[in-house]
């Protein structure tokens, strides 16, 4: 047990998906896993382990934001041992030939700052997906037929923004959406050798401020986690 996951040792898998939402978690679990057991409750963050074709994998929320993912990636990589996690999550589209529903495959992640900022003191480091985990999750995404898109995105502290210049300089230089995880789960993945990914589905966009019903959001996800399994496991 960590301070903030209470699975016992040998509970989770070496594979983690992990949603910002730990009912979505929930709900993945319980639609795509053989033989899911709950294994975390801390502090309402679920945690499940099961298997995917046969394969153990655990799928585990990460709150919203960087600080609290990096508390969850810290602990399952350096106390249970994790080496594959993949972030599934929504975005805010910052191009305008992306469409509600696409699929982002987020190649690096820009942040103003991130839990690990300090480590780095001068340098603006690069969080980086895994080559193989992108390279399959893409693959898996066009053999659906889901429309993807792959590249930069933006990883924010706010939600609420009060500086729509910043999001006009990324979406200037191709920044692809908006999301608020995954560059510190590239930085904590990197500094312990585990691999990372995030597959991401557009719920709003930033241009047109169209955003997605609830329902169409379930079904985006659900396509997610085929994507995220099939990277990892497939
Ligand atoms: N901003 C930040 N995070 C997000 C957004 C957004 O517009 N949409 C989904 N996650």
């Amino acid at each position: 047990m960590t301070i903030h996951i209470g699975a016992a040792p040998g509970d989770i898998a070496e594979t983690v998906l992990m949603p910002g939402d730990p009912y979505r978690a929930k709900w993945a679990a319980e639609r795509y896993l053989q033989d899911c057991r709950l294994v975390n409750e801390v502090r309402g963050m679920l945690g499940y382990t099961g298997t995917w074709r046969g394969k153990p994998v655990t799928i585990h929320g990460s709150g919203m934001g960087m600080p609290s993912l990096s508390i969850y990636a810290n602990e399952l990589i350096r106390d249970y041992g994790a080496r594959t996690l993949v972030r599934i999550g929504s975005c805010g589209a910052m191009q305008d030939h992306i469409e509600l529903r696409d699929v982002i495959v987020a190649m690096t992640a820009s942040a103003v700052s991130t839990p690990s900022r300090g480590i780095f003191r001068e340098m603006n480091f690069a969080p980086c997906a895994d080559w193989g985990l992108l390279r399959a999750a893409v693959a898996a995404a066009e053999a659906r037929g889901a429309r993807v898109h792959v590249g930069g995105i933006h990883s924010s502290d706010v939600f609420y923004d009060e500086r729509p210049d910043l999001g006009e300089q990324l979406s200037r230089h191709g920044v692809l959406a908006v999301e608020m995880e995954a560059a510190e789960l590239y930085t904590v993945a990197a500094r312990h050798g585990a691999r990372a990914l995030a597959v991401l589905t557009v719920s709003d966009h930033l241009i047109t401020h169209a955003a997605l019903p609830s329902e169409d959001r379930e079904r985006g996800f659900g396509e997610m986690v085929e994507i995220a399994l099939e990277a990892a496991l497939g």
